[in-house]
């Protein structure tokens, strides 16, 4: 197939864009480079540099046969600092999007969601029927992009899929390409946090210890980037005509703060200070998914536990690390 991956050079998008092309299709990415970088658009696929609003037409041609769509800002205390930037960006941006597919006859969509759409959630695993009740700019954003593509199925035939990630960890590596992988320039995400730079001794934050968890830090449901993206390419084949779904992404099980450092630890070797600082404001105690949706009706299953995104993440973090 012809596609084109939205927000390629970021880290997922990435990711998902060399795999797309490892199966064969024909990739186009379009990103602003607002986080993503140049260097991380796979050496095989088309890159066109613009925002969604200026550039989706010409992306998309008129022979694109489905889009993947991950170009978004996904900081969650950002969205809480300037809202306006996030509504313009991850809902504007996205219907800018779709009325370019429109007029380019491309109904096809999956859709970058995320665990943020049901803030604080009562049920542990969350499922999908879970209420949406998010409690940032970004989680609300992301849902209305969600509320949005089903009204496209409904209205204008789409065929459209909401993938709902919930902790993306982990790197993947491609011959041609070399190590893909997480690095933002404002980084909050755990694992590239304790990792950082690769040196010899690795220094972390622990955001708060008096949550009502077994060891008091907050527990969360990682997810190798890899499986990830396999979630995309049998997502892209679930596209059907007048048809939206949606499905949560995560492993099933929950590790706290401290138990990730732990694997941090075992998989580096090396010294781990964690100081212990207060809360992050917003941080739901645990959010652990349940995954049986995807598993039973398109098949997907995860293949890596956390031990080998740490260890993905460090071979990533040690091919970019200075010698
Ligand atoms: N944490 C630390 N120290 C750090 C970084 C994170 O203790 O240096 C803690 C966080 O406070 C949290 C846990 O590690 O308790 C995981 O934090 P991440 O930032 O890695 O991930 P989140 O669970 O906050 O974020 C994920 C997704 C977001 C989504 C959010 C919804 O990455 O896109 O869940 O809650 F919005």
């Amino acid at each position: 197939m012809k596609l084109l991956v939205t927000g390629g050079a970021g880290y997922i998008g990435g990711v998902v864009a060399a795999k797309l092309i490892a199966a064969g299709h024909r990739v186009t990415v379009l990103d602003d480079l607002s986080t993503g970088h140049a260097d991380a658009v796979p050496a095989d696929a088309a890159f066109l540099h613009g925002t969604l609003r200026d550039e989706a037409k010409a992306a998309l041609g008129d022979d694109t046969d489905a889009v993947l769509h991950f170009a978004a800002k996904s900081l969650v205390g950002e969205s809480v600092q300037y809202p306006q930037l996030y509504w313009s960006t991850n809902l504007g941006g996205t219907l800018a999007l779709l009325d370019a597919m429109r007029e380019a006859g491309t109904r096809k969509i999956v859709f970058s969601s995320t665990a943020a759409v049901y803030g604080q959630p009562e049920q542990i695993p969350v499922t999908e029927t879970a209420a949406t009740r998010p409690t940032s700019p970004y989680g609300a954003s992301k849902l209305a992009v969600d509320t949005t593509l089903a009204e496209y199925a409904r209205m204008h035939g789409f065929g459209t899929v909401s993938l709902r990630y919930f902790n993306v960890a982990g790197a993947f590596r491609t011959d041609r390409d070399g190590w893909l992988g997480e690095r933002h320039d404002t980084e909050t995400h755990l694992i590239p946090n304790v990792l950082a730079q690769g040196g010899d001794t690795l220094f972390v934050r622990i955001n708060g210890t008096d949550y009502p968890t077994p060891d008091g830090t907050c527990v969360r449901d990682y997810i190798h980037v890899a499986d990830l993206a396999d979630a995309h390419l049998l997502a892209l084949d679930a596209c059907e005509p007048g048809r939206y779904r949606v499905y949560n992404l995560g492993n099933g099980a929950g590790f706290s703060v401290r138990e990730v450092i732990d694997v941090c630890r075992e998989v580096t070797g090396r010294e781990i200070i964690a100081e212990e600082g207060p809360r992050r404001p917003g941080d739901p105690p645990v959010l652990v998914a349940s995954s049986e949706r995807i598993q039973a009706e398109l098949g997907w299953s995860a293949t890596h536990d956390l031990r080998a995104m740490v260890a993905d993440a460090w071979q990533f973090t040690l091919s970019r690390a200075p010698r």
